[in-house]
């Protein structure tokens, strides 16, 4: 293609091949951590329910817990169901949610746990060791969520790295043309907004369920508006400048 723009044509389309190389390869690389980042979250929160897919149950159970239940209540309702007879479980699930004391351990619980369930768990590898009071009492303690260390941890991984992506990418898209002024600063200011309310989200949703809602509306907002600039972006540098020369200047009012 011929040169066709001057040093005062600051937009997208109008962009040196070198630059235009630069922000691509960004585009591209952050583009793909972001598909790789959705499977993750389809892996993990995903699964929290059980289910495939992402759910309002899945975020309430990745950062609330499920209160009223611990893993051995679960299995005993689920997969683990026909492997003693009801009085035993009734006894077993009453002991975790009595948080599983110690003093019971040895007279009561254990002849339980050796007669219906040791036969597997305590010969075959990775499951929980039921002759041993620490192995049953961690399958018993109720599932809490998200623990504070976990959620610093995450929280300020996701503010630091995410609030870098949004600036650089911001910068590529606000060169964008054609799009009104008032659609740019939205997608440009948005993300950020909606970054800050995600991870505030998983907080409040540790304290109380109905926030997961804010967590699913916050991340998929940003994930749209994700999807915009980055078209928008690529659409401009690439396939824009074969139509027609832009003439304007995007950084000046
Ligand atoms: C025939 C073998 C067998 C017997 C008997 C058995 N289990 Fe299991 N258990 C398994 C297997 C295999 C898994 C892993 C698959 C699953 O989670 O369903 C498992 C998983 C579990 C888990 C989840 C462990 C984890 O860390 O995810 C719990 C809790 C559990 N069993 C409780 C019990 C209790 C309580 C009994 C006795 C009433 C029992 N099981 C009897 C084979 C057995």
């Amino acid at each position: 293609m011929k040169k066709t723009s001057t040093p005062n044509y600051v937009n997208l389309p109008s962009l040196a091949l070198v630059i235009r190389c630069l922000f691509t390869g960004y585009l591209l690389t952050i583009g793909l951590g972001f598909f790789i980042a959705g499977g993750q979250v389809l892996l993990t929160h995903g699964m929290a329910d059980g289910k495939v897919g992402l759910s309002v149950d899945d975020v309430v159970y990745s950062y609330y817990g499920n209160r009223n239940n611990s893993l051995l209540q679960a299995k005993l309702k689920g997969s683990m169901k026909d492997k003693a007879p009801p009085q035993v479980r009734t006894r077993l699930i009453k002991w975790a949610q009595n948080d599983a004391p110690e003093e019971q351990w040895e007279t009561e619980i254990a002849p339980l746990f050796r007669h219906n369930c040791s036969q597997c768990h305590g010969v075959m590898p990775g499951l929980p060791d039921f002759n041993h009071y620490l192995d049953a009492k961690k399958v018993s303690g109720v599932n809490k969520g998200a623990s504070v260390n976990a959620l610093t941890r995450v929280s300020h991984i996701h503010i630091f790295s995410i609030g870098f992506i949004f600036f650089f990418m911001g910068i590529i898209f606000s060169l964008a043309v054609g799009i009104p002024r008032c659609i740019k600063i939205v997608c440009i200011c948005l993300p950020f907004a909606a970054l800050i309310l995600d991870v505030l989200s998983w907080w409040l949703t540790k304290f109380h369920p109905n926030f997961a809602w804010l967590t699913i509306i916050s991340g998929f907002s940003y994930c749209f508006v994700f999807m915009f600039m980055w078209c928008t972006s690529l659409y401009q540098m690439w396939i824009s400048p074969r139509k027609k020369t832009y003439t304007s200047n995007e950084w000046q009012d």
